[in-house]
Formats: C-alpha cells, structure tokens, sequence
C-alpha cells in the first residue's frame, strides 16, 4: 500500500499528492526565491507525514520548533552542545527512531555547518540494524552545501558538504530521505542537487537558478521562464514522487505556522528624541575589526591584531560615490527604521534574524535597499541599543579601551560585554541574568549565564559571588568593578537605562 501525502491541489483542482515511499527511495529539491512559500512546503510535508515517518529538520532558523510543540518532536538546540554530543544524539534519535529538530538559531555559519554536519553524520553512521526509513528535511540547503567557497573555514565546509553529500547520495540504502530547500539553485553544490529524482520549483527570478532548474528538469530555459510568474504557494512539481510531467500546484494551509511571521506594515512608534539619540548613537566599536571566531586566550596579540587592522580601513564603493552629507542623511534614515523596529513590545525577544529581515524589509520600502547594513554591522548596532550603551560614552577615553576589547568577542555579545562595563565603570549593581538574557534577545537564563562564563574565560571579566549571592563582576586590567546584584533579580535597576531600546 503506497501512503499518498496530501500536499494541496493541482492547477486543475483535483488533490496533488505525494508518495511517501517512493519519495523515501527518490529524494526532493525544492527551489524558490525567497518568500515563495518552500518552508511553509516543507512544514506542510513534515505536517501530513508526521504519522507515518520518522522525520528531522535542519533547521537554521528555528522556525520549525512550533511544528515539535505539536507533533511531539524533540527540539535539540545545537548552540547548547557540542559536535560530539550532536554526533552521539544523531545516533541515538534513529536507535530511537525519535522525530527531532535541530535547531541551529544563534550560530555562526561556521558552526551551523559544523554541527549540522555532526548530527548528520549520527544519522548515517549507524549500524545496519537501524536503518529504518526517516525523512531529513533540510531547510535553506545551501548553508549546508555551498556551491563555491564563502566565509567560512575549509574545514567546516568540507564537514558540512561531505555530510549533505552522503545524505543525497548514499542515504537511500540507509532509509534516509533527503528533502532539501534553497532560494538559490545558483548557490547550492551541484553534486547534492543533482541526486534529487523530485523536484517542487517554485518562483525563481534570476536567469541563473532558471537555467539551472530547467536543466535539472530536463526542460527547455524557455519553459522555465514560467517560473518568474508562480505566486507565492505555487510550485511546478516533476518526479517519480510526484508527476511524472510537469504539474502545476498550489500548497495547502498548514495546522501549525511559523515562529517567525513575515513582518507586516504598521505605523511607525512615537520615541522622544532623547531616547533615539540613545538608542541610535550608542558607542560602536572600532571599524573594520573582525573578531576571530575563536579568539583564543591569548589577548594582547588580539588586541594588537586589531589595533592595526584599525589602521587599514578598507574602501566601501557605496561610500565613495556619495558625498557626506547624502552618506549622513543615509545614516540618519537607517537608524530611524533601527529605531522603530525596537520600540516594538516584543523586539527585545525576537531573534536577530527576524529583525534582520523586518529592518531590510523596511530599508526597501524607503528606497534604502542597497544602503542597509550587513547582518553583521546590523548585529552590532542591535546589541548596542539593547544593552542599553549611550552616546554619552562615545567620546571618552577609557571607553575606547573597552570597546577595543570588546571586538575580540563575537559581535552579537559585544553589548553585553559593555552592558556589563558600563554598570562596573560607574558602580552599577551588576545586572541579573535576566537583564542580561533581555540585551541579547533571549528569555532563556542559562544563556545568560553562559555568556558570562564565556566573556570570563576569554579573560575579560572575573566573576565573584558576595556572601549574599550577589554577583559582582571586575574588569581585567581597568579594575572596574560593579556593586554587588542579585543574578536572579527579575527587574534590572532602572538607572543603568538598559531598558531603553525597549518600552
Ligand atoms: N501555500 C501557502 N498558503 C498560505 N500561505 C503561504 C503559502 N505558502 C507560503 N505562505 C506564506 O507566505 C509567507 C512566506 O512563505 P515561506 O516562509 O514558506 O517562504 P520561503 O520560500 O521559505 O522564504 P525564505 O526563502 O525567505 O525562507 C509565509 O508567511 C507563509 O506562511
Ligand atoms: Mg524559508
């Protein structure tokens, strides 16, 4: 008996259906510009066949941890373990046969890839006796197998490829089905696309990714252009899984929806200027400072490292054709869209990514596109506003030697550092764990606190606990230190101002 997925309707309005073991056997490629409807696709995949087959989701977003609150998946977050641990957990989950999602929100691309590929290779490397059939889902693939060489090590992206390359080519035999999403056919490893028998295409702008999807297809480019005219939820679906000549098809509701809604329109909030000038014009760290991923203990060459990239500013194109008062008033609009975004009530606990794309999002609809900030600058000026940091700072001079050292950390914890600063440079109590969690967008505590241990050993900061419990937190070398604070404090003391970014 073949299990028929229900997965919405054909153009023609009878049910479009997928067959479950044959896609088990054949592996599916779903491509589509971003906005086109690919994870609602895959959720309403994972939805309808969560009864019948062991599933996981690589899941670089965390948008899928709704779909476990539902179907009773485990959520694994990758950033609380370690490459061996999530190996070990990808053999467990099949010796188990136990559905999960990983979720890899708050990594850098460099250790999504490296524990991506961990857990994968769990999955795979698994005796004989497991091999039970399972779906692994991965969203936004081409993270995972990138067609050319990026930012990232050549290890971890040897790691991740060899990982999604075993898992579309040598996975079968093993019962593990690869379902892969990209926004860019372009950008995806052409060996892991290439293993896919099925494919979903749904809207494609770039002649490129055309091109590559009516090769894959086997159609002619001038059939692909149809492409450019799906609408959101429509997909061009071809394979022994599901057709076996191309057929149009629009995807059904799903009963679960993302954690992370598309940002909508709304009036933009009222903020004093005072709080703006706050909030915008916190102190940045140098530019053109990148931290190392892994800054080892080793600070004084770190810091001379930075001194002199300091010194050697690269040129950006952009800034160069603009003169200063076009670039100021750029600067001057970005930051207004900055502001809105965070005087919203829940800014303070929506993940950097999310505010990412609200804050491109809106950079557009002011013509702003090509001037918005990378992710990385984005980053940092978010860490800043919500730890709180203001301009007040900027021009002294012992503050300069903090922000100095704050750019051997990663840049999304940057602010806390100086969050934490800030309270030692003036005597603050220092801030409980949950005012720290709030700065860095998480409700979680135990993120909080590991922030701290990691800052500590990076040699930063040295933690003490009084008699009472309270904490208080000395700073290398400046020998700043803070009052004593409750770290289970629920409120953090008003007049350290790092609600500000947050009404
Ligand atoms: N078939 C559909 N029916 C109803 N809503 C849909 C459908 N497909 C997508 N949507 C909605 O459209 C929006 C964008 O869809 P989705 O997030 O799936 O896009 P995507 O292709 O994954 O984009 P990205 O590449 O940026 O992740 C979502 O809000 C989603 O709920
Ligand atoms: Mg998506």
């Amino acid at each position: 008996m073949a299990v028929a997925i229900e997965m919405g309707h054909t153009t023609a309005g009878s049910p479009a259906v997928l067959d479950l073991e044959e896609l088990l056997a054949t592996r599916l490629l779903v491509q589509g510009n971003s906005g086109s409807g690919k994870s609602h696709l895959l959720r309403r995949l994972l939805e309808q066949s969560a009864s019948w087959v062991q599933q996981t989701i690589i899941d670089p977003e965390g948008d899928f941890v709704t779909l476990a609150e539902r179907f009773g998946h485990l959520v694994i977050d990758a950033e609380e373990h370690t490459e061996r641990s999530l190996q070990i957990a990808g053999e467990r989950a099949r010796i188990h046969r136990v559905s999960t999602v990983l979720n890899l929100e708050g990594l850098d691309a460099e250790n999504q890839m490296r524990r991506a590929a961990a857990f994968l290779n769990g999955l795979f490397e698994i005796a004989r006796d497991h091999w039970y059939p399972m779906l692994v889902v991965v969203d936004e693939a081409q993270l995972f197998a990138p067609a050319i060489a990026g930012e990232v090590s050549d290890e971890a992206r040897k790691l991740s490829l060899g990982a999604m390359t075993n898992l579309m080519c040598r996975g079968r035999k093993r019962g593990l089905a690869g379902v892969i999403a990209t926004q860019r056919l372009a950008k995806l490893a052409k060996n892991v696309a290439a293993e896919a028998s099925n494919f979903l295409m749904g809207r494609t702008f770039l002649d490129i990714d055309m091109a590559r999807a009516a090769d894959l297809l086997g159609m002619e480019r001038r059939q692909a252009d149809a492409f450019r005219d799906l609408e959101r939820g429509h997909f061009m679906a071809l394979g022994p899984a599901l057709s076996r000549r191309p057929l149009g098809l629009r995807i059904g509701p799903t009963d679960t929806s993302p954690r992370n809604a598309t940002p909508r329109l709304m009036p933009l909030p009222e903020a004093t200027l005072e709080d703006a000038r706050a909030i915008i014009l916190a102190a940045a760290p140098p530019e053109n400072i990148r931290p190392q991923r892994r800054p080892s203990p080793d600070l004084l060459n770190q810091l001379m490292a930075a001194k002199s990239a300091a010194l050697e500013p690269g040129p950006d194109p952009l800034e160069q054709l603009l003169s200063a008062e076009e670039l100021a008033e750029r600067r001057e609009r970005v930051d207004r869209i900055l502001r809105a975004i965070l005087a919203e009530p829940d800014a303070g606990f929506r993940a950097i990514g999310v505010l990412y794309q609200e804050f491109v999002v809106r950079c557009r609809i002011e013509g702003l596109g090509s001037a918005a900030p990378d992710l990385g600058e984005f980053r940092r000026m978010l860490t800043h506003a919500r730890a709180g940091v203001g301009s007040d700072l900027a021009e002294d001079d012992a503050w300069q030697d903090v922000s100095l050292r704050a750019s051997i950390l990663p840049e999304d914890m940057q602010g806390i550092f100086m969050m934490i600063a800030r309270a030692a440079k003036e005597g603050w109590p220092c801030p409980s764990d949950a005012a720290i969690a709030r700065a860095y967008g998480s409700h979680s505590l135990r993120r909080a606190q590991r922030l701290l241990n990691y800052i500590e050993e990076q040699g930063l900061i040295v933690c003490q606990l009084d008699g009472a419990g309270r904490r208080i937190v000395t700073l290398v070398e400046l020998a700043w230190a803070t009052a004593p604070g409750d770290p289970n404090a629920e409120e953090l003391p008003t007049e350290q101002g790092c609600n500000s970014a947050s009404p």
